[in-house]
């Protein structure tokens, strides 16, 4: 399964669910391919850093740009058990080469703030790649959610009258663990103190992307 972490915003995310994301598949015993496609190298620097301080990363790595997101992909799929893209907040090339290639496309949205108005933007670059990519999934979810307040609900209300993007109701919330893992090298599912809410969160999130989807063949 090719996924792609995107969206049109920087800080939402995306380094943080592709990795943690990558991680949990590599701890199922899957072969998984993370992809740096964004300049700003942030998933470069996790895994530098996670490089230095375990050896082993439990999966493979690669800086991809522009068409080369596309091309080299392809030819990994059947390499790989899962390939994870990491993209950057922007509509760049590398983002649609990325969003050409895979099953899912995964985009978080914060829900306290500018978020949301990007949701227009993103519908867009769906609806013009899924010209190229038929068979693409694409999902939106809230991540950093409030504990409490109207603003989730406000937010999920205006992703699930979506009619481009599912909208999928398994949350990320606003939790240390994940921030404090990241700068480790480290997912949730290794990061000590344990969190049991961010994995769970974490697990439950995987399973409703991938418990809709088929994979491909
Ligand atoms: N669910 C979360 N809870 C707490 N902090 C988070 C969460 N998700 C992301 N962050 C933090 O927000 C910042 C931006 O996240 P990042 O994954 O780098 O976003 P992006 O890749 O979309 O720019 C980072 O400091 C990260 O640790
Ligand atoms: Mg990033």
């Amino acid at each position: 399964m090719v996924y792609t972490i995107g969206g049109i915003k920087g800080g939402s995310g995306k380094t943080t669910v592709a990795t943690n994301l990558t991680i949990l598949l590599a701890s199922k015993g899957r072969d998984v391919l993370l992809v740096d496609a964004d300049d700003q190298e942030t998933a470069t620097d996790f895994n530098n850093w996670r490089q230095e301080t375990l050896g082993d990363t439990g999966y493979t790595f690669v800086q991809l740009y522009e068409k080369a997101v596309a091309t080299e992909v392809n030819k990994m799929t059947s390499k790989y058990d899962d390939i994870v893209i990491d993209t950057g907040g922007r509509d760049t090339k590398s983002q649609r080469a990325a969003i050409g290639v895979s099953d899912i496309y995964l985009v978080p949205f914060v829900s306290r703030s500018f978020d949301i108005w990007t949701l227009e933007k993103v519908e867009e670059l769906i609806n013009e790649m899924s010209v190229v990519n038929t068979e693409l999934k694409s999902y939106a979810f809230i991540n950093k959610a409030d504990h409490q307040g109207t603003d989730n609900q406000d937010v999920a209300g205006l992703l699930g009258e979506s009619e481009t993007i599912q909208y999928v109701e398994a949350q990320l919330g606003n939790r240390k663990a994940f921030s404090h893992a990241a700068t480790s090298g480290l997912s949730v599912l290794e990061y000590k103190p344990k969190d049991p809410k961010a994995i769970d969160e974490l697990n439950t999130l995987f399973k409703a992307i991938t418990g809709r989807v088929e994979a491909r063949v």
